[in-house]
């Protein structure tokens, strides 16, 4: 693989990473429960470190992390819609990492992207967690 297509990825996962954290963020200032909104706002931070690992990536690969992120969903304003919507996006970062782990040739970033996705996977299991014990 090209090092223009690896960072080319590597920005479409920078962007979901900054999208994360900033609806994390806001979700876990909305939340009134105190002990999923503490885990939220840590996980928000987990993401932006992720952003960090990228970066550093990008432009060691020469290229630009792009802060062109899309319109934000942060889906209804209650916990369980919230904590559904956070799932939903571990889902889809732990589908995406598992998928260019298998394609990408460049250790480094292999390496990277599975510590990354261990994270995204222990953050789902937060977040189900919490769901799971508003729904009973
Ligand atoms: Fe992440
Ligand atoms: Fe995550």
């Amino acid at each position: 693989m090209e090092k223009k297509e690896i960072i080319t990825l590597l920005n479409e996962d920078f962007v979901r990473e900054l999208e994360a954290s900033m609806i994390y963020t806001q979700n876990s200032f909305l939340m009134d429960e105190c002990d999923p909104s503490r885990v939220t706002e840590a996980i928000a931070v987990d993401e932006m470190r992720h952003m960090w690992w990228l970066a550093d990536l990008i432009t060691k690969r020469g290229g630009k992390p792009t802060m062109e992120h899309r319109e934000l969903d942060f889906g209804e304003e209650n916990l369980q819609s919230q904590l559904k919507r956070q799932i939903k996006l571990e889902s889809d970062g732990i589908e995406i990492y598992t998928h260019q782990i298998e394609i990408i040739d460049d250790e480094e970033v292999v390496g990277v992207l599975k510590h990354i996705l261990d994270e995204e996977k222990r953050h789902r299991k937060e977040f189900r967690e919490r769901l799971d014990g508003i729904q009973g």
